[in-house]
Protein backbone atom coordinates (compact mmCIF):
# COMPACT_ATOMS: atom_id res chain seq x y z
CA UNK A 1 0.00 0.00 0.00
CA UNK A 2 1.69 2.86 -1.07
CA UNK A 3 5.45 2.53 -2.01
CA UNK A 4 7.56 5.35 -0.81
CA UNK A 5 11.44 6.63 -2.19
CA UNK A 6 13.94 8.76 -0.81
CA UNK A 7 17.36 10.03 -2.28
CA UNK A 8 20.18 12.52 -1.10
CA UNK A 9 23.59 12.69 -2.55
CA UNK A 10 25.72 13.96 -5.19
CA UNK A 11 23.60 12.25 -8.49
CA UNK A 12 20.27 14.37 -9.36
CA UNK A 13 17.63 13.08 -7.24
CA UNK A 14 14.90 12.85 -10.10
CA UNK A 15 15.70 10.15 -12.27
CA UNK A 16 16.71 7.98 -9.01
CA UNK A 17 13.57 8.22 -7.49
CA UNK A 18 11.56 7.90 -10.74
CA UNK A 19 13.11 4.15 -11.06
CA UNK A 20 12.60 3.55 -7.32
CA UNK A 21 9.27 4.25 -8.09
CA UNK A 22 8.86 1.95 -11.13
CA UNK A 23 10.19 -1.31 -8.63
CA UNK A 24 7.37 0.07 -6.01
CA UNK A 25 4.50 0.67 -8.25
CA UNK A 26 3.23 -3.02 -7.01
CA UNK A 27 2.72 -1.09 -4.11
CA UNK A 28 -0.57 1.22 -5.68
CA UNK A 29 -0.76 2.81 -8.82
CA UNK A 30 -3.47 5.30 -8.59
CA UNK A 31 -1.24 8.91 -8.48
CA UNK A 32 2.34 9.37 -8.14
CA UNK A 33 4.59 12.49 -6.97
CA UNK A 34 8.08 13.81 -6.05
CA UNK A 35 9.69 16.46 -4.73
CA UNK A 36 13.08 17.53 -5.32
CA UNK A 37 15.08 20.43 -4.31
CA UNK A 38 18.38 21.43 -5.13
CA UNK A 39 18.79 24.03 -1.98
CA UNK A 40 17.32 26.82 -3.17
CA UNK A 41 14.19 25.55 -4.84
CA UNK A 42 11.34 23.09 -4.05
CA UNK A 43 10.03 21.71 -6.92
CA UNK A 44 6.81 18.97 -6.46
CA UNK A 45 5.14 17.56 -9.49
CA UNK A 46 2.56 15.20 -9.13
CA UNK A 47 0.16 12.76 -11.30
CA UNK A 48 -3.09 10.75 -11.24
CA UNK A 49 -2.19 7.42 -12.93
CA UNK A 50 1.32 5.40 -13.16
CA UNK A 51 4.79 6.50 -12.56
CA UNK A 52 5.14 6.71 -16.09
CA UNK A 53 2.76 10.01 -15.91
CA UNK A 54 5.69 11.92 -13.82
CA UNK A 55 8.33 10.67 -16.47
CA UNK A 56 8.50 15.01 -17.37
CA UNK A 57 9.89 15.44 -13.94
CA UNK A 58 13.17 13.54 -14.73
CA UNK A 59 14.96 17.08 -15.75
CA UNK A 60 13.95 18.51 -12.39
CA UNK A 61 17.51 19.61 -10.77
CA UNK A 62 18.06 18.94 -7.26
CA UNK A 63 20.06 16.17 -5.10
CA UNK A 64 17.54 15.56 -2.73
CA UNK A 65 14.16 14.36 -3.24
CA UNK A 66 11.64 12.07 -1.98
CA UNK A 67 8.66 10.15 -3.93
CA UNK A 68 5.53 8.41 -3.69
CA UNK A 69 3.23 5.84 -5.89
CA UNK A 70 0.24 5.74 -3.83
CA UNK A 71 -3.09 3.22 -3.22
CA UNK A 72 -5.81 5.54 -1.67
CA UNK A 73 -6.79 4.66 1.83
CA UNK A 74 -7.93 8.64 3.44
CA UNK A 75 -9.11 10.68 0.36
CA UNK A 76 -10.31 9.87 -3.03
CA UNK A 77 -7.83 9.81 -5.83
CA UNK A 78 -6.96 13.14 -7.01
CA UNK A 79 -3.64 15.10 -7.43
CA UNK A 80 -4.78 17.19 -4.00
CA UNK A 81 -4.37 13.88 -2.34
CA UNK A 82 -1.09 12.56 -4.16
CA UNK A 83 2.08 12.55 -2.70
CA UNK A 84 4.19 14.52 -1.49
CA UNK A 85 2.23 16.59 1.03
CA UNK A 86 3.88 19.88 1.90
CA UNK A 87 3.09 22.07 4.55
CA UNK A 88 5.61 25.96 5.31
CA UNK A 89 8.90 24.36 5.35
CA UNK A 90 8.33 20.80 5.46
CA UNK A 91 7.56 18.30 2.65
CA UNK A 92 6.95 14.50 3.19
CA UNK A 93 5.62 10.93 1.83
CA UNK A 94 3.84 8.29 3.60
CA UNK A 95 2.21 5.09 3.66
CA UNK A 96 -0.02 3.99 6.19
CA UNK A 97 -3.20 5.17 7.95
CA UNK A 98 -3.49 7.92 10.86
CA UNK A 99 -5.87 6.33 13.03
CA UNK A 100 -6.53 9.96 15.09
CA UNK A 101 -6.24 11.82 12.09
CA UNK A 102 -9.49 13.45 12.30
CA UNK A 103 -8.90 14.47 15.75
CA UNK A 104 -5.54 16.02 15.36
CA UNK A 105 -7.07 17.84 12.16
CA UNK A 106 -9.80 19.19 13.99
CA UNK A 107 -7.24 21.10 16.73
CA UNK A 108 -5.19 21.73 13.73
CA UNK A 109 -8.18 23.44 12.36
CA UNK A 110 -9.11 24.88 15.43
CA UNK A 111 -5.62 26.57 15.32
CA UNK A 112 -6.47 28.41 11.97
CA UNK A 113 -4.28 26.04 10.17
CA UNK A 114 -5.43 25.27 6.38
CA UNK A 115 -5.83 21.91 4.46
CA UNK A 116 -5.36 21.59 0.89
CA UNK A 117 -6.04 17.55 1.22
CA UNK A 118 -8.69 15.06 2.52
CA UNK A 119 -5.37 12.68 3.65
CA UNK A 120 -4.41 11.92 6.56
CA UNK A 121 -0.60 12.07 5.64
CA UNK A 122 -0.95 16.39 5.45
CA UNK A 123 -2.16 16.28 8.72
CA UNK A 124 1.84 14.65 9.58
CA UNK A 125 3.22 17.65 7.63
CA UNK A 126 1.19 19.98 9.89
CA UNK A 127 2.31 18.34 13.32
CA UNK A 128 6.05 18.37 11.49
CA UNK A 129 5.74 21.90 11.07
CA UNK A 130 4.55 23.22 13.97
CA UNK A 131 7.04 20.83 16.28
CA UNK A 132 9.63 22.49 13.96
CA UNK A 133 12.53 24.84 15.24
CA UNK A 134 15.47 23.96 13.39
CA UNK A 135 15.74 20.30 14.66
CA UNK A 136 14.23 18.36 11.92
CA UNK A 137 14.74 14.95 13.12
CA UNK A 138 13.60 16.31 16.76
CA UNK A 139 10.20 17.84 15.17
CA UNK A 140 9.71 14.35 13.32
CA UNK A 141 10.19 12.43 16.92
CA UNK A 142 7.48 14.96 18.49
CA UNK A 143 5.21 14.78 16.26
CA UNK A 144 5.18 10.56 15.69
CA UNK A 145 4.38 10.78 19.19
CA UNK A 146 1.41 11.98 18.80
CA UNK A 147 0.26 9.70 16.20
CA UNK A 148 -1.80 6.74 16.07
CA UNK A 149 -1.82 4.03 13.41
CA UNK A 150 0.75 2.89 10.83
CA UNK A 151 3.21 4.98 9.04
CA UNK A 152 6.22 5.27 7.12
CA UNK A 153 7.40 8.58 6.46
CA UNK A 154 10.34 9.86 3.94
CA UNK A 155 10.67 13.58 5.53
CA UNK A 156 12.36 16.43 4.61
CA UNK A 157 12.71 20.57 5.08
CA UNK A 158 13.45 23.66 3.16
CA UNK A 159 15.25 24.98 6.15
CA UNK A 160 17.83 21.58 6.00
CA UNK A 161 17.86 20.67 2.61
CA UNK A 162 21.15 18.67 2.87
CA UNK A 163 18.98 16.10 5.17
CA UNK A 164 16.49 13.18 4.83
CA UNK A 165 14.57 12.27 8.31
CA UNK A 166 12.58 8.88 7.81
CA UNK A 167 10.06 6.55 10.77
CA UNK A 168 8.35 4.28 10.99
CA UNK A 169 5.44 2.23 12.92
CA UNK A 170 3.61 -0.57 11.10
CA UNK A 171 4.86 0.36 7.82
CA UNK A 172 8.11 -1.48 6.21
CA UNK A 173 11.05 0.94 5.47
CA UNK A 174 14.53 0.26 4.06
CA UNK A 175 16.85 2.88 4.29
CA UNK A 176 20.76 2.63 3.24
CA UNK A 177 23.93 3.96 1.71
CA UNK A 178 24.51 3.62 -1.97
CA UNK A 179 27.63 4.12 -4.31
CA UNK A 180 26.68 7.62 -4.56
CA UNK A 181 24.22 9.28 -1.82
CA UNK A 182 21.61 7.63 0.96
CA UNK A 183 18.35 6.04 0.04
CA UNK A 184 15.36 5.32 1.09
CA UNK A 185 12.30 2.92 0.47
CA UNK A 186 9.68 0.82 1.18
CA UNK A 187 10.91 -2.14 0.05
CA UNK A 188 14.61 -3.16 -1.23
CA UNK A 189 14.54 -3.56 -5.08
CA UNK A 190 14.08 0.20 -4.92
CA UNK A 191 16.94 0.51 -3.62
CA UNK A 192 18.75 -1.97 -4.18
CA UNK A 193 22.36 -1.96 -6.32
CA UNK A 194 25.82 -3.48 -6.03
CA UNK A 195 27.71 -3.08 -3.16
CA UNK A 196 25.20 -1.07 -1.25
CA UNK A 197 24.81 -1.28 2.76
CA UNK A 198 20.72 -1.58 3.53
CA UNK A 199 19.01 -1.80 6.63
CA UNK A 200 15.63 -2.08 7.87
CA UNK A 201 13.80 0.13 10.46
CA UNK A 202 11.91 -1.14 13.37
CA UNK A 203 8.90 0.26 14.71
CA UNK A 204 9.26 2.90 16.76
CA UNK A 205 12.71 3.52 14.97
CA UNK A 206 13.50 7.14 13.18
CA UNK A 207 16.63 7.59 10.15
CA UNK A 208 18.54 10.75 9.72
CA UNK A 209 20.14 10.80 6.45
CA UNK A 210 22.80 14.00 6.48
CA UNK A 211 25.83 14.66 3.79
CA UNK A 212 26.79 10.99 3.55
CA UNK A 213 25.64 10.12 7.29
CA UNK A 214 23.57 7.52 8.19
CA UNK A 215 22.33 7.76 12.00
CA UNK A 216 19.43 5.62 13.33
CA UNK A 217 17.61 6.58 16.71
CA UNK A 218 15.35 4.09 18.88
CA UNK A 219 11.64 5.42 20.06
CA UNK A 220 13.62 7.01 22.99
CA UNK A 221 16.13 9.26 20.68
CA UNK A 222 19.04 7.18 21.48
CA UNK A 223 21.87 6.52 18.90
CA UNK A 224 21.35 2.77 18.00
CA UNK A 225 23.78 0.56 15.58
CA UNK A 226 22.08 -1.98 12.75
CA UNK A 227 23.10 -4.80 11.42
CA UNK A 228 22.78 -4.58 7.17
CA UNK A 229 20.38 -6.63 5.65
CA UNK A 230 21.30 -9.62 2.93
CA UNK A 231 19.96 -8.78 -0.61
CA UNK A 232 19.77 -10.57 -3.79
CA UNK A 233 20.65 -8.01 -6.46
CA UNK A 234 18.47 -10.12 -9.04
CA UNK A 235 15.19 -9.72 -6.87
CA UNK A 236 14.32 -6.98 -8.22
CA UNK A 237 15.31 -7.88 -11.72
CA UNK A 238 11.74 -8.01 -12.99
CA UNK A 239 12.44 -6.50 -16.64
CA UNK A 240 10.31 -8.19 -18.99
CA UNK A 241 8.86 -7.24 -22.45
CA UNK A 242 6.15 -9.90 -22.51
CA UNK A 243 2.96 -8.66 -22.93
CA UNK A 244 1.54 -9.72 -19.05
CA UNK A 245 3.62 -10.52 -16.27
CA UNK A 246 0.80 -12.64 -14.44
CA UNK A 247 0.96 -15.00 -17.80
CA UNK A 248 5.02 -15.16 -17.22
CA UNK A 249 3.98 -16.22 -13.20
CA UNK A 250 1.86 -18.94 -14.62
CA UNK A 251 4.29 -20.61 -17.11
CA UNK A 252 7.07 -20.25 -14.70
CA UNK A 253 4.65 -22.74 -11.86
CA UNK A 254 6.75 -25.77 -13.12
CA UNK A 255 10.04 -24.27 -12.07
CA UNK A 256 8.83 -23.16 -8.93
CA UNK A 257 8.03 -26.36 -7.92
CA UNK A 258 10.74 -27.96 -8.74
CA UNK A 259 13.16 -25.02 -6.68
CA UNK A 260 10.56 -25.31 -3.68
CA UNK A 261 11.02 -29.40 -3.59
CA UNK A 262 15.13 -29.05 -4.14
CA UNK A 263 15.12 -26.73 -0.65
CA UNK A 264 12.89 -28.51 1.15
CA UNK A 265 15.32 -31.52 0.62
CA UNK A 266 18.29 -29.07 1.77
CA UNK A 267 17.07 -26.45 3.88
CA UNK A 268 18.06 -27.10 7.30
CA UNK A 269 15.54 -24.63 8.52
CA UNK A 270 12.60 -26.89 7.23
CA UNK A 271 14.55 -29.02 9.37
CA UNK A 272 13.63 -27.18 12.44
CA UNK A 273 10.66 -26.28 11.82
CA UNK A 274 9.47 -30.05 11.34
CA UNK A 275 11.08 -30.46 14.95
CA UNK A 276 8.16 -28.13 16.34
CA UNK A 277 5.31 -29.56 13.75
CA UNK A 278 5.88 -32.62 14.81
CA UNK A 279 5.31 -31.98 18.55
CA UNK A 280 2.01 -29.82 17.72
CA UNK A 281 -1.25 -31.60 18.72
CA UNK A 282 -3.25 -28.49 17.31
CA UNK A 283 -2.65 -26.08 14.10
CA UNK A 284 -4.10 -22.34 13.85
CA UNK A 285 -4.04 -21.08 10.44
CA UNK A 286 -4.14 -16.90 9.57
CA UNK A 287 -4.04 -15.64 6.17
CA UNK A 288 -5.35 -13.36 3.93
CA UNK A 289 -7.04 -13.28 0.31
CA UNK A 290 -4.68 -16.33 -1.99
CA UNK A 291 -2.98 -17.20 1.10
CA UNK A 292 -5.62 -17.94 3.33
CA UNK A 293 -7.31 -20.30 0.34
CA UNK A 294 -3.33 -22.18 0.78
CA UNK A 295 -4.29 -22.15 4.62
CA UNK A 296 -7.93 -24.22 3.29
CA UNK A 297 -5.44 -26.37 1.41
CA UNK A 298 -3.54 -27.59 4.15
CA UNK A 299 -5.69 -28.00 6.62
CA UNK A 300 -7.69 -30.17 4.32
CA UNK A 301 -4.31 -32.13 3.25
CA UNK A 302 -3.55 -32.46 6.72
CA UNK A 303 -6.23 -33.80 8.57
CA UNK A 304 -7.37 -36.29 6.35
CA UNK A 305 -3.84 -37.26 6.45
CA UNK A 306 -2.67 -36.45 9.64
CA UNK A 307 -5.57 -36.10 11.70
CA UNK A 308 -3.96 -33.21 13.25
CA UNK A 309 -6.83 -30.68 13.83
CA UNK A 310 -5.99 -27.42 12.18
CA UNK A 311 -8.40 -24.17 11.91
CA UNK A 312 -7.79 -21.82 9.39
CA UNK A 313 -8.71 -18.00 10.13
CA UNK A 314 -9.04 -15.03 8.13
CA UNK A 315 -6.09 -12.95 9.99
CA UNK A 316 -8.76 -9.71 9.90
CA UNK A 317 -10.94 -11.27 11.98
CA UNK A 318 -8.66 -13.21 14.33
CA UNK A 319 -7.41 -10.79 15.13
CA UNK A 320 -10.34 -8.97 16.75
CA UNK A 321 -11.70 -12.59 17.75
CA UNK A 322 -10.55 -12.79 20.95
CA UNK A 323 -8.83 -15.89 19.85
CA UNK A 324 -8.35 -18.97 22.22
CA UNK A 325 -5.03 -20.05 21.94
CA UNK A 326 -4.61 -23.76 23.49
CA UNK A 327 -1.28 -24.34 25.52
CA UNK A 328 0.96 -25.62 22.67
CA UNK A 329 -0.38 -24.08 19.55
CA UNK A 330 1.29 -23.70 16.52
CA UNK A 331 0.51 -20.88 14.45
CA UNK A 332 1.22 -21.00 11.04
CA UNK A 333 0.85 -17.42 9.29
CA UNK A 334 1.07 -17.41 5.82
CA UNK A 335 1.66 -14.57 3.92
CA UNK A 336 3.66 -13.85 -0.06
CA UNK A 337 4.93 -10.49 0.83
CA UNK A 338 5.03 -10.46 4.69
CA UNK A 339 3.86 -7.13 5.28
CA UNK A 340 0.22 -7.58 5.30
CA UNK A 341 -1.01 -5.88 7.79
CA UNK A 342 -3.47 -8.10 9.01
CA UNK A 343 -1.48 -11.28 9.29
CA UNK A 344 1.16 -9.37 10.96
CA UNK A 345 -1.58 -8.23 13.97
CA UNK A 346 -3.03 -11.03 14.28
CA UNK A 347 0.60 -13.36 14.45
CA UNK A 348 1.34 -10.32 16.89
CA UNK A 349 -1.83 -11.50 18.89
CA UNK A 350 -1.26 -15.14 18.73
CA UNK A 351 1.99 -14.27 20.10
CA UNK A 352 1.28 -12.64 22.91
CA UNK A 353 -0.82 -15.47 23.90
CA UNK A 354 1.46 -18.05 23.67
CA UNK A 355 1.45 -19.38 20.47
CA UNK A 356 4.58 -20.96 18.40
CA UNK A 357 4.56 -19.14 15.42
CA UNK A 358 6.06 -20.20 11.84
CA UNK A 359 5.92 -18.02 8.82
CA UNK A 360 5.47 -19.86 5.40
CA UNK A 361 6.79 -16.21 3.60
CA UNK A 362 7.99 -15.33 -0.23
CA UNK A 363 9.48 -12.12 0.78
CA UNK A 364 13.07 -12.13 2.49
CA UNK A 365 13.33 -9.67 5.41
CA UNK A 366 10.08 -9.04 5.15
CA UNK A 367 8.29 -7.40 8.18
CA UNK A 368 6.33 -11.18 9.50
CA UNK A 369 10.10 -13.16 8.72
CA UNK A 370 11.15 -10.82 11.77
CA UNK A 371 8.36 -11.39 14.33
CA UNK A 372 8.27 -15.54 13.59
CA UNK A 373 9.99 -18.33 15.83
CA UNK A 374 10.73 -19.79 12.34
CA UNK A 375 10.94 -18.84 8.99
CA UNK A 376 9.95 -21.07 5.69
CA UNK A 377 10.74 -19.00 2.55
CA UNK A 378 8.54 -20.19 0.00
CA UNK A 379 10.55 -20.41 -3.75
CA UNK A 380 8.21 -18.52 -6.36
CA UNK A 381 10.95 -15.73 -6.93
CA UNK A 382 10.10 -12.09 -7.30
CA UNK A 383 6.00 -11.97 -8.34
CA UNK A 384 4.93 -8.68 -10.19
CA UNK A 385 1.54 -9.37 -10.82
CA UNK A 386 -1.08 -7.81 -8.18
CA UNK A 387 -3.23 -11.15 -8.48
CA UNK A 388 -1.49 -14.14 -6.55
CA UNK A 389 -0.44 -17.09 -8.90
CA UNK A 390 2.94 -18.87 -8.65
CA UNK A 391 3.46 -17.81 -4.91
CA UNK A 392 0.07 -19.96 -4.85
CA UNK A 393 1.42 -23.22 -6.09
CA UNK A 394 4.74 -22.12 -4.05
CA UNK A 395 2.70 -22.36 -0.70
CA UNK A 396 0.95 -24.97 -1.52
CA UNK A 397 3.97 -27.18 -1.99
CA UNK A 398 6.06 -26.45 0.78
CA UNK A 399 2.59 -26.79 3.02
CA UNK A 400 2.20 -29.94 1.65
CA UNK A 401 5.81 -30.79 2.50
CA UNK A 402 4.99 -30.22 5.96
CA UNK A 403 1.73 -32.39 5.90
CA UNK A 404 4.24 -35.02 4.46
CA UNK A 405 6.63 -34.65 7.67
CA UNK A 406 3.94 -34.87 9.95
CA UNK A 407 2.84 -38.08 8.30
CA UNK A 408 5.78 -39.65 8.06
CA UNK A 409 6.80 -38.51 12.10
CA UNK A 410 3.18 -40.16 12.89
CA UNK A 411 3.81 -43.38 10.83
CA UNK A 412 1.06 -42.34 8.33
CA UNK A 413 1.67 -43.09 4.44
CA UNK A 414 0.88 -39.98 3.16
CA UNK A 415 0.97 -39.72 -0.84
CA UNK A 416 3.98 -38.74 -2.66
CA UNK A 417 4.47 -35.27 -3.42
CA UNK A 418 6.96 -35.99 -6.57
CA UNK A 419 6.52 -35.22 -9.62
CA UNK A 420 4.27 -32.25 -9.34
CA UNK A 421 6.53 -29.73 -11.39
CA UNK A 422 6.07 -31.73 -14.53
CA UNK A 423 2.36 -32.40 -14.16
CA UNK A 424 1.96 -28.85 -13.69
CA UNK A 425 3.98 -28.44 -16.94
CA UNK A 426 1.49 -30.60 -18.82
CA UNK A 427 -1.26 -29.09 -17.15
CA UNK A 428 -0.59 -25.67 -18.52
CA UNK A 429 0.00 -26.88 -21.94
CA UNK A 430 -3.46 -28.55 -21.74
CA UNK A 431 -4.90 -25.24 -19.40
CA UNK A 432 -4.60 -23.35 -22.74
CA UNK A 433 -7.86 -24.27 -24.24
CA UNK A 434 -9.41 -22.44 -21.45
CA UNK A 435 -8.83 -19.56 -23.60
CA UNK A 436 -11.52 -20.81 -25.88
CA UNK A 437 -14.17 -20.72 -22.81
CA UNK A 438 -13.55 -16.81 -22.77
CA UNK A 439 -16.59 -15.37 -24.61
CA UNK A 440 -18.69 -17.64 -22.65
CA UNK A 441 -16.92 -15.17 -19.79
CA UNK A 442 -16.92 -12.04 -20.98
CA UNK A 443 -20.25 -10.96 -21.43
CA UNK A 444 -21.35 -12.99 -17.93
CA UNK A 445 -22.89 -11.13 -15.17
CA UNK A 446 -21.80 -13.36 -12.36
CA UNK A 447 -19.80 -16.89 -12.83
CA UNK A 448 -19.70 -19.45 -10.19
CA UNK A 449 -17.02 -21.72 -9.26
CA UNK A 450 -17.60 -25.45 -7.18
CA UNK A 451 -16.21 -28.20 -5.70
CA UNK A 452 -15.64 -30.42 -2.49
CA UNK A 453 -13.02 -30.93 -0.14
CA UNK A 454 -9.96 -29.89 -2.01
CA UNK A 455 -11.50 -28.92 -5.07
CA UNK A 456 -13.76 -26.07 -3.01
CA UNK A 457 -10.35 -24.90 -2.02
CA UNK A 458 -9.22 -23.97 -5.63
CA UNK A 459 -13.19 -23.04 -6.66
CA UNK A 460 -12.29 -20.37 -4.27
CA UNK A 461 -9.01 -19.71 -5.26
CA UNK A 462 -10.34 -19.75 -9.03
CA UNK A 463 -13.41 -17.32 -8.18
CA UNK A 464 -10.91 -14.91 -6.34
CA UNK A 465 -8.98 -15.09 -9.05
CA UNK A 466 -11.82 -14.10 -11.69
CA UNK A 467 -13.49 -11.46 -9.60
CA UNK A 468 -9.75 -9.97 -9.05
CA UNK A 469 -8.92 -9.05 -12.51
CA UNK A 470 -11.47 -9.40 -14.66
CA UNK A 471 -13.93 -7.76 -12.37
CA UNK A 472 -16.88 -10.17 -12.76
CA UNK A 473 -18.54 -11.18 -9.51
CA UNK A 474 -18.31 -14.51 -9.07
CA UNK A 475 -18.37 -17.09 -6.28
CA UNK A 476 -16.46 -19.86 -4.74
CA UNK A 477 -18.73 -22.61 -3.32
CA UNK A 478 -19.05 -25.89 -1.71
CA UNK A 479 -20.61 -27.50 -4.64
CA UNK A 480 -23.24 -29.29 -1.74
CA UNK A 481 -23.93 -25.95 -0.58
CA UNK A 482 -25.61 -24.54 -3.59
CA UNK A 483 -29.10 -25.80 -3.87
CA UNK A 484 -29.30 -24.08 0.41
CA UNK A 485 -29.47 -20.59 -1.24
CA UNK A 486 -27.08 -19.58 -4.34
CA UNK A 487 -29.12 -22.06 -6.72
CA UNK A 488 -31.82 -18.84 -6.62
CA UNK A 489 -28.47 -16.94 -8.76
CA UNK A 490 -28.38 -19.72 -11.78
CA UNK A 491 -29.94 -18.51 -14.78
CA UNK A 492 -29.60 -19.20 -18.58
CA UNK A 493 -25.91 -19.27 -19.54
CA UNK A 494 -24.69 -18.63 -16.35
CA UNK A 495 -20.91 -20.17 -16.53
CA UNK A 496 -20.26 -22.53 -13.60
CA UNK A 497 -17.20 -23.93 -12.78
CA UNK A 498 -16.67 -27.34 -11.73
CA UNK A 499 -13.57 -28.76 -10.12
CA UNK A 500 -13.67 -32.97 -9.50
CA UNK A 501 -10.42 -34.70 -8.50
CA UNK A 502 -11.62 -36.69 -6.05
CA UNK A 503 -13.43 -40.41 -7.13
CA UNK A 504 -15.51 -40.92 -3.74
CA UNK A 505 -16.92 -37.55 -4.18
CA UNK A 506 -17.34 -37.27 -7.83
CA UNK A 507 -20.93 -37.85 -8.25
CA UNK A 508 -21.98 -35.44 -5.54
CA UNK A 509 -19.83 -33.00 -7.24
CA UNK A 510 -21.89 -34.33 -10.56
CA UNK A 511 -24.91 -33.82 -8.63
CA UNK A 512 -24.86 -30.42 -7.90
CA UNK A 513 -23.42 -29.94 -11.47
CA UNK A 514 -26.78 -31.46 -12.87
CA UNK A 515 -28.81 -29.30 -10.70
CA UNK A 516 -27.15 -25.87 -12.32
CA UNK A 517 -27.32 -27.10 -15.46
CA UNK A 518 -31.27 -27.90 -15.06
CA UNK A 519 -31.30 -24.17 -14.27
CA UNK A 520 -29.96 -23.65 -17.82
CA UNK A 521 -25.89 -22.87 -16.43
CA UNK A 522 -23.32 -23.51 -18.94
CA UNK A 523 -20.80 -25.78 -17.11
CA UNK A 524 -17.04 -25.93 -17.57
CA UNK A 525 -14.99 -28.70 -15.82
CA UNK A 526 -11.67 -29.22 -14.59
CA UNK A 527 -10.73 -32.65 -13.92
CA UNK A 528 -8.80 -35.75 -14.02
CA UNK A 529 -11.37 -38.46 -15.02
CA UNK A 530 -12.06 -38.26 -18.64
CA UNK A 531 -15.73 -39.95 -18.29
CA UNK A 532 -17.17 -37.20 -16.37
CA UNK A 533 -15.76 -34.66 -19.56
CA UNK A 534 -18.42 -36.74 -22.23
CA UNK A 535 -21.34 -35.83 -20.09
CA UNK A 536 -23.83 -34.36 -21.53
CA UNK A 537 -24.25 -31.17 -19.05
CA UNK A 538 -20.68 -30.35 -19.87
CA UNK A 539 -20.01 -27.88 -22.24
CA UNK A 540 -16.10 -27.90 -22.04
CA UNK A 541 -13.42 -29.52 -19.76
CA UNK A 542 -10.23 -29.62 -19.14
CA UNK A 543 -8.66 -32.79 -18.41
CA UNK A 544 -5.47 -32.36 -15.80
CA UNK A 545 -2.73 -34.84 -14.83
CA UNK A 546 -3.97 -37.12 -11.96
CA UNK A 547 -1.86 -36.21 -8.84
CA UNK A 548 -3.15 -37.33 -5.19
CA UNK A 549 -6.28 -35.64 -4.11
CA UNK A 550 -4.91 -33.95 -0.93
CA UNK A 551 -2.44 -32.25 -3.21
CA UNK A 552 -5.04 -31.44 -6.23
CA UNK A 553 -5.34 -27.78 -5.97
CA UNK A 554 -1.41 -27.56 -7.17
CA UNK A 555 -2.83 -28.67 -10.98
CA UNK A 556 -6.54 -27.91 -10.42
CA UNK A 557 -5.86 -24.36 -9.91
CA UNK A 558 -3.62 -23.59 -13.19
CA UNK A 559 -6.67 -23.62 -15.40
CA UNK A 560 -8.75 -21.09 -13.10
CA UNK A 561 -5.63 -18.77 -12.93
CA UNK A 562 -5.59 -18.88 -17.06
CA UNK A 563 -9.25 -18.89 -17.21
CA UNK A 564 -9.17 -15.35 -14.79
CA UNK A 565 -6.08 -14.09 -17.37
CA UNK A 566 -7.93 -14.60 -20.60
CA UNK A 567 -11.00 -13.06 -19.60
CA UNK A 568 -9.37 -9.98 -17.87
CA UNK A 569 -7.30 -9.37 -21.27
CA UNK A 570 -10.97 -10.33 -23.38
CA UNK A 571 -12.14 -7.64 -21.18
CA UNK A 572 -9.51 -5.05 -21.83
CA UNK A 573 -8.65 -5.01 -18.35
CA UNK A 574 -4.53 -5.01 -17.25
CA UNK A 575 -4.22 -8.27 -15.54
CA UNK A 576 -1.26 -7.44 -13.75
CA UNK A 577 -2.63 -3.57 -12.23
CA UNK A 578 -6.17 -4.43 -11.62
CA UNK A 579 -8.44 -1.33 -10.44
CA UNK A 580 -8.38 -0.52 -6.69
CA UNK A 581 -6.03 -2.98 -5.67
CA UNK A 582 -2.07 -3.07 -4.72
CA UNK A 583 0.39 -6.60 -3.90
CA UNK A 584 0.95 -5.30 -0.56
CA UNK A 585 -1.55 -4.71 1.64
CA UNK A 586 0.21 -2.68 4.91
CA UNK A 587 -3.16 -0.80 5.88
CA UNK A 588 -6.39 -2.76 7.86
O1 LIG B 1 1.16 -10.91 0.66
P1 LIG B 1 0.05 -11.75 1.17
O2 LIG B 1 0.10 -13.15 0.70
O3 LIG B 1 -0.09 -11.70 2.66
O4 LIG B 1 -1.27 -11.11 0.56
C1 LIG B 1 -2.54 -11.54 0.93
C2 LIG B 1 -3.56 -11.10 -0.07
O5 LIG B 1 -3.63 -9.71 -0.12
C3 LIG B 1 -3.26 -11.64 -1.47
O6 LIG B 1 -3.13 -13.02 -1.47
C4 LIG B 1 -4.37 -11.24 -2.46
O7 LIG B 1 -5.55 -11.86 -2.11
C5 LIG B 1 -3.93 -11.61 -3.88
N1 LIG B 1 -3.63 -10.43 -4.61
C6 LIG B 1 -4.96 -12.35 -4.64
O8 LIG B 1 -4.52 -12.66 -5.92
Amino acid sequence: MCGIVGYIGKKQAAPVLIEGLYKLEYRGYDSVGIAVSDGEELRIVKRIGRVKEIECARRERGTVGIGHTRWATNGGVSVENAHPHSYKNIVLVHNGIIENAEKLKYDLLAKGEKFYSETDSEVIAHLIADAYSGDLLGAVMRACSQLTGSYALAVFSTDEPRMLVCARMHSPLIVGKAKEGLVVASDIPAVAEKDARLYTLNDGEFAKLEGDELLFFSAAGRRIGKDTIEFDLNEGCVEWNGRHFMRKEIDEIPKVLQASRLEIENDSCFSDFYKVLCQTEYIQIVACGTAYHSGLCLKSAMERICRVPTEVCIASEYRYSDPIVAKGTLLIAISQSGETADTIAAVRLAKKRGAYVAAVVNVRYSSLTRLADVVLYTQAGREVAVAATKSFNAQLIALYSIAETVASVKGVKAPSLTGLARKAAETIAISETVRSWTPYFVGAKSAYFIGRGADMCAALEGSLKLKEISYLPSEGYAAGELKHGTLALIEPYTPVVAIITRRDIAQKTMNAVREAYSRGAVIFLVTCFKEFCDEKEVTASVLIPKCPPDYSPILSVIPLQLLAYYTSVARGNDPDKPRNLAKSVTVE
